[in-house]
């Protein structure tokens, strides 16, 4: 039989990482060192006391059992609570908290409650690419938003034409900014809010990095902004603030009528993320500050080494306030593959080619700062040594 894919995959982008891959698998096997900079996923550990929690909750028989399609009532108090220390927004644990299976999970399902065929759904470019795959994947048009330098890589609202406006339905947005590592202020959150609201649209703040920030800086939350939570929804990870990234914990929280929208199609796509881990998670969030200036300091040392790396070998880079990525220009002559591609084979270092993020990524490369220090000083040198 031949098995034919849906054309909503079979015509998704080729992997542009593929080549990549096969690259670093090449040279791997004849024994060449590489030093993979390429995927934003923490090296270090978990901290005891959430791994302590998850073993006390796997031990607890109740927690063996299908979850809520919410998430249980604790955890959600827990996030209204951390809601309320961390960014002095009121959430209602019952209406306005959905728990995730990871933030990707509730990003990727968001687009199906509120995207129909023919709508268009804004997202920032470059950007997380599950933004405009999910809104392709419920039959929606994705609509770019190009995030420029000279823009401090923030999207400008006023350019969006008429038609495209009155077709969107949601924006997807993030600060602190993976890949730019751009940050917003509450001036920009209340512009967001104002157009919003005059066009309808939803706001889909995906706040994966809010509390990876360096030099004292606290990114805000949307929600803190007047009139955010009638206009929008937040997105929060575990997976980031707490190096939980193979945990799956997430939630999104905001919008009453949003949040329900979202439950609805998760009533009906999954079955709630594990109760143990949920367990760990309310621990993660009663504790947010324990260790967590300890695990910025070493990723604030790591970004530092690069920067520096980076002065010393002549190439522009944003300055990272959050994130533990590092987004600089590629030289000049090259494009991002053609940089990344030059760099694994000549230095054996992987870096991810901006255009991997979109379009709007072209011209520029990301590292991420999640792997040993060691390893970065190395990485430094040999990119200071390499000749483009
Ligand atoms: C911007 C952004 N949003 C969301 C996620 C997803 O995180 P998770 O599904 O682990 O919560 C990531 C992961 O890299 C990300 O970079």
């Amino acid at each position: 039989m031949d098995v034919k894919w849906a054309s909503r995959i079979a015509e998704l982008p080729p992997y542009l990482f593929a080549e990549i891959d096969a690259k670093k698998n090449e040279l791997k096997e004849k024994g060449v060192d590489i030093i993979d900079l390429g995927v934003g996923d923490p090296d270090l550990p978990t901290p005891d006391f959430i791994i302590d929690a998850l073993k006390e909750g796997a031990e607890d028989p109740r927690n063996h059992r299908y979850p809520s399609y919410q998430g249980m009532r604790s955890f959600r108090v827990a996030v209204a609570q951390w809601y309320k220390e961390r960014f002095n927004v009121d959430i209602d644990p019952d209406t306005e908290v959905v728990a995730l299976i990871g933030s990707k999970e509730g990003i990727a399902h968001t687009p199906l409650a509120f995207i129909d065929p023919g709508d268009v759904g804004l997202y920032t470019d470059p950007g997380y690419p599950v933004y405009p795959t999910s809104i392709s994947f419920a039959g929606g048009t994705p609509y770019a938003l190009p995030l420029y330098k000279e823009n401090e890589f923030l999207p400008d609202l006023d350019s969006i034409p008429e038609d495209i406006l009155s077709k969107a339905k949601l924006l997807f947005i993030n600060y602190p900014n993976n890949p730019t590592t751009a940050i917003a202020d509450e001036e920009f959150f209340k512009k967001l809010v104002d157009f919003a609201a005059k066009n309808n649209i939803l706001i889909c703040h995906d706040a994966a990095y809010t509390e990876i920030a360096y030099d004292g800086y606290k990114p805000p939350s949307f929600l803190q902004v007047e009139g955010a939570k009638d206009v929008g929804i937040e997105f929060h990870s575990l997976s980031k603030t707490f190096n939980m990234t193979g945990w799956r914990i997430g939630f999104v929280v905001g919008n009453k009528k949003a949040i329900g929208g979202i439950g609805k199609i998760k009533t009906n796509i999954d079955s709630g993320a594990f109760q143990a881990v949920q367990y760990a998670g309310i621990v993660a969030l009663k504790n947010y500050t324990r260790g967590l200036d300890d695990r910025i300091k070493i990723f604030q040392e790591r970004r530092d080494i690069f920067c520096k790396g980076l002065d010393e070998a002549g190439l522009k880079y944003h300055y990272p306030r959050a994130t533990f990525y590092v987004w600089f220009e590629v030289p000049k002559g090259l494009t991002s593959k053609e940089f990344s591609a030059r760099l694994l084979s000549e230095s054996g270092i992987v870096v991810t080619p901006g255009n991997g993020f979109g379009k709007y990524g072209e011209g520029y490369a990301r590292v991420s700062t999640t792997f040993s220090t060691e390893r970065i000083i190395q990485a430094v040198q040999r990119l200071k040594e390499t000749n483009f």
